[in-house]
């Protein structure tokens, strides 16, 4: 594979967790890399795979400036989530200071579809307004302003990738299913859009190889609701089917992450995909589930086809 990343430097991949390290496997080898993580763990598990990486707390009040970033910084992804309470992205925030005076070619944004609040499962995409409920969201959109207005000062080129909920290999609700945890059944939840990691992955390097910049929906095409997402699982995995409780049961029974989540809907479409040159891979969940569960040596059941 040729250097997707533009330009001769290197591309330095902030949040190098779940998607970051599918990327970095994917770059690794084009071209010049480093990973930056909080935690020296993370950072060792990088290394052991070969991927160049470095810990820094991004929370910590004033981090020193990233003196180790390579000089000729060509690209930046950035996949950490924003921390804490509040509406702003101060991680975030204090990245960029870290960066100091580096003026890469490009900068992804890893954000989230919730920017886009809750529609009652009307379709948005790109040329949707933004109406940010959660504070969460409200973080997102900050973080989302903050990268636009960095780089506008800069000249940076920057891209906006905005993601639903992200699953794959050792990301299924598996442990929820085993545990026998209920969900919220169909009459009472909204359609919501998943994105396979690799499937974002690949959007990530797409970002960083086109000329393209502003807001991308990086989202798969076949929308479901997480019960239904759930069950798919549970079939292809052969463990029980889930208990399926009403939004009144719901307050009791599921945790408030999930509740939170489940209380907006929304469908999600791209009209900018073929600007990107990407398309999933996984267009419907059913395909991006198998594939997970073979990677994790699972033989999924043929019930589900
Ligand atoms: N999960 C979803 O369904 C979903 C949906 C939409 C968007 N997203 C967003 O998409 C992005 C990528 O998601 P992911 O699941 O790949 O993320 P992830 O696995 O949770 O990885 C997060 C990364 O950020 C690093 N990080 C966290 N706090 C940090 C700090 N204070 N200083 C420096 N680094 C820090 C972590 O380092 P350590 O490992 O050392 O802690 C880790 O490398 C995230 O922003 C996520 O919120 C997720």
């Amino acid at each position: 594979m040729e250097n997707p990343v533009e330009g001769k430097g290197a591309c330095l991949i902030a949040g190098c967790g779940y998607t970051g390290t599918r990327l970095a496997r994917r770059l690794l080898g084009t071209g010049p890399l480093l990973a930056l993580v909080r935690g020296a763990t993370s950072a060792a598990a990088l290394l052991g795979e070969g991927i160049p990486a470095a810990a820094m707390d991004l929370d910590r009040k004033a981090p020193p400036p990233l003196l180790d970033l390579p000089k000729d910084l060509a690209s930046v992804v950035y996949l950490a989530p924003p921390a804490g309470v509040g509406t702003e992205d101060l991680r975030l925030a204090r990245f960029l200071v870290a960066l100091g005076s580096a003026r890469p070619q490009a900068f992804v944004y890893v954000s989230t579809t919730g920017v886009y609040g809750d529609t009652r499962g009307a379709t948005v995409d790109e040329a949707s307004p933004v109406a940010p409920q959660e504070d969460r969201s409200k973080q997102r959109w900050d973080a989302e302003r903050r990268v636009v207005g960095w780089c506008g000062e800069r000249g940076v080129r920057s891209v906006i990738l905005r993601v639903p909920a992200i699953y794959g290999p050792h990301r299924l609700p598996l442990d929820r299913l085993r545990r026998g945890e209920p969900v919220l059944r169909d009459e009472d939840s909204g359609p919501g859009n998943r994105i396979h990691v690799d499937d974002l992955a690949a959007a990530c390097a797409a970002a960083l190889g086109r000329p393209v910049s502003g807001v991308f929906n990086v989202t798969d095409g076949a929308p479901e609701s997480m019960a239904a997402f759930t069950m798919r699982v549970a079939n292809l995995a052969g463990l029980p089917a889930p208990r399926r409780v009403s939004w009144a049961e719901a307050q009791s029974v599921l945790s408030p992450g999930i509740l939170s989540f489940l209380r907006e809907s929304r469908l999600v479409t791209s009209r900018r995909s073929l600007e990107l040159g990407w398309t999933p891979r996984y267009w419907n969940p059913e395909d991006g589930i198998r594939a997970s569960l073979v990677e994790m040596g699972w033989n999924p059941s043929s019930a589900g086809r």
